[in-house]
Parts: structure tokens; sequence; C-alpha cells
């Protein structure tokens, strides 16, 4: 096979940091490995898995020649250079939300719909983290029963809003004085602690009272799953948790179901573990899930006034399969092609 040659912008950041070791780990068939950022890291060194990656500033020339780009440096640099990349011969795999939503770009879960990722023109949409998190959980129950309703509530980790936002809950945690800068949104004039307190706001507000990251659950779902009609409600939450997002999701499904069935839908489904073992107390949690590649899902249980409802809860590394390892995979697939 025809060695890559790869591009990561946004490499000092966290997810660019997890692509590059997820490169290295899963032995993606590179020849070489181009670490872009922004100007201020232009010649920084990053080891990786014993790797190490002499930072380049981020420009239009730095994509001569790369075969896969990689974006995650936000999405205002995604627009300004994705087009340069794609330009220049590259096929971008977009992190940011920059292209998600636009008709000529697919948003793809290879468990999902693979299928999308032929009609490219160029870039490849990453979709939001929590979106990938619970997208991989309702792809098997879309399949085998049909779904009529989701309502999702997220409790989702510091490091969705990047390495600051990490800092940010360890220096509230140590330093008692320390002043919050980063959460609930950087840009935005107010911030709260999130050490020993939950902030139910994740991205800004819209007029109808939703923030934008629960518009890209609801959208972005529709999107992956060709439905329009797919009737999706979430509220999405910040909580004192480094790494991994968890989801309690309820769905009404199109058909009747046993919970056995349910189980065992979900069991041979691809990139997904059923940890549901409650006489044991065995149930997927954060803080055991960091690293891991696969979603894990338990308290399966039904409605117990509705015969299709059905609840359960999510967790997933939203830094690994809710960003760079759904990335990299989007890459083995076009490859594998
Ligand atoms: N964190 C998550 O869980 C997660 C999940 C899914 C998607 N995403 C998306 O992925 C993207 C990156 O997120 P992150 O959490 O990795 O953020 P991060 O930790 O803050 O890292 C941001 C990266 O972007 C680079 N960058 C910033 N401005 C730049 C510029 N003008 N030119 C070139 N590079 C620039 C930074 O380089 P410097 O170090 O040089 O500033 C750094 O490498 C965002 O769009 C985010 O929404 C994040």
């Amino acid at each position: 096979m025809k060695k890559i040659k790869v591009a990561v912008l946004g490499a000092t950041g966290a997810v660019g940091e997890e692509i590059l070791e997820l490169l290295i780990e899963r032995k993606f068939p590179y020849s070489e490995i181009k670490a872009l950022a922004s100007k201020k890291s232009a010649g920084k060194t990053l080891e990786v898995k014993g790797q190490k990656f002499i930072v380049e500033e981020a420009s239009p020339e730095a994509f001569n020649d790369i075969d896969i780009a990689f974006f995650c440096a936000g999405g205002n640099v995604s627009l300004n250079l994705a087009d340069e990349a794609v330009k220049r011969g590259a096929v971008v795999i977009d992190n940011t939300s920059a292209f998600r939503m636009n008709k000529d770009v697919p948003l793809v879960v290879p468990e999902v719909n693979p299928e999308d990722l032929k009609w490219h023109k160029g870039v490849i949409a990453n979709p939001n983290c929590s979106t990938i998190i619970m997208a991989v959980a309702l792809a098997p129950l879309e399949k085998h029963f049909g779904l009529d309703r989701v309502i999702v509530s997220t409790y989702q980790a510091v490091s969705g809003a990047g390495i600051k936002g990490m800092e940010e809950l360890q220096s509230e945690v140590l330093d008692p004085d320390y002043t919050p800068q980063v959460l609930p949104v950087a840009s935005l004039p107010k911030h709260y602690q999130i050490a020993y307190n939950l902030i139910p706001q994740i991205d800004v507000f819209d007029k109808e009272g939703y923030t934008k990251e629960e518009w890209k659950m609801i959208n972005e779902t529709r999107k992956m799953f060709h439905r329009d009609d797919l009737g999706i409600t979430a509220t999405t939450v910040r909580v004192p948790v480094m790494r991994c997002h968890s989801e309690s999701v309820y769905v009404e499904l199109k058909k009747d179901f046993t919970l056995d069935e349910v189980r065992e839908v979900l069991a041979g489904a691809k990139g997904l573990i059923v940890q549901d073992d409650i006489e044991n107390q065995i149930y997927p949690m954060p803080l055991m899930l960091e690293k891991e590649n696969d979603i894990y899902v338990g308290r399966i249980r039904k409605d117990l006034y509705n015969p299709r409802g059905l609840n359960f809860w999510v967790v997933g590394d939203q830094i690994r399969k809710g960003a760079a390892l759904n990335a990299v995979q989007i890459g083995e697939s076009m490859l594998a092609d």
C-alpha cells in the first residue's frame, strides 16, 4: 500500500495530540506526519509514544503534498485552511463544527453511516463528541426497531473544552482563590466554577433557549441517520469530570421489544460494549473508561408507563471515539476502499 503523508492541524491540543497517538498506536500507514499549530507553538517539540514531532506554523503551503489532513484547531481555522488543503490534493477530515451541516460535506461515524464517505468532495466532517457517543448506541436500535423519539441529557467532561478546560478544573481544586476564566464559554464575560459544581450550559444559547451543543446533537443525528423527521430533544451539562462524556438516553421505538432483544442487538453492534449487571453494581462510569476506544452502555431498562419506551446510560471517551479515534477510523475506511 502507498504510504500516506499526513498533517495534523491543532497537534498541540487535546484532540490533535490524541490523533498523533492513535496514528502511531494503530499503525496508520503514514510515511510522514506534519504537526501543525499556531505561530506561538512553531518550533516546539512534541513527544508522543516515543516519537518526536517539531511543530510548524499552519499555512496554506504546509499542505503541499499532504494526502490526509486532520483538522482540530477550531472552526475559524478550518474555514480559513480547509479549501487550501483540498486545493493542494489533500482530503480533510475535520473535527470542528465548521462544515458539519454543509450539504456537500458528509458527516460520518463509521459504525453509523459509512456509505456517506463515498460522496465526499474533499472534506469529511467528524460529528460533535456527544453526538458520536449517542449515535453509536442509537444506530443498532434504529436498524432493528426504528426510532420514534429521543430524549437525552448529557454529563460532559471538562476536556470537551480542550486543554484549558482541564487546566481550569485542576486549578480550582488546587487553589481556592483561582478565578474561573474558561467555563462555561471562554468568550462570554461570565464564568463559573466547575469544581464541586455542574453547569447546565455548553456553548451559547439561541432564542428558543437551547445551546449550540444541544442543536448539534439534534441536527447532526438527523443528518447521519438521514431522518429529518426524528424527534430529538437534548439538555447538555458540564460536570467536574476530566475525561469521558456520559449520557442518559430515553428512546421510544417504533416496534415492540423485549429487554433481552435490545441487549442482544446492542451487544452485537460494532464499537459498543454492554456493561449492565446491576446485581453486581456493574455499569459504565467515566473514570474507568478513559482511553477506551469503545462506547459503553448500561442501566438498560423499560419505561414502566410506555411499552415502547427504553432508558439507558452511555459513556465514551470523547477525545478518543468522540473525536480523534472517529477521525482516524474515517481515514482508515477511506484507505481500505
Ligand atoms: N476536546 C474535545 O473533547 C473535542 C471533541 C470533539 C471535537 N472537538 C473540536 O476539536 C477542535 C480542537 O479542540 P481541542 O479540545 O483539541 O482544543 P485545544 O486543546 O484548545 O487545542 C486547540 C489546538 O488548535 C491550535 N490552534 C488554535 N488557533 C490556531 C490557529 N490560529 N492556527 C493554527 N492552530 C491553531 C492550538 O495550537 P496552539 O497550541 O499553538 O495554540 C491547539 O493545537 C475544536 O474545534 C473542538 O470543538 C473537541
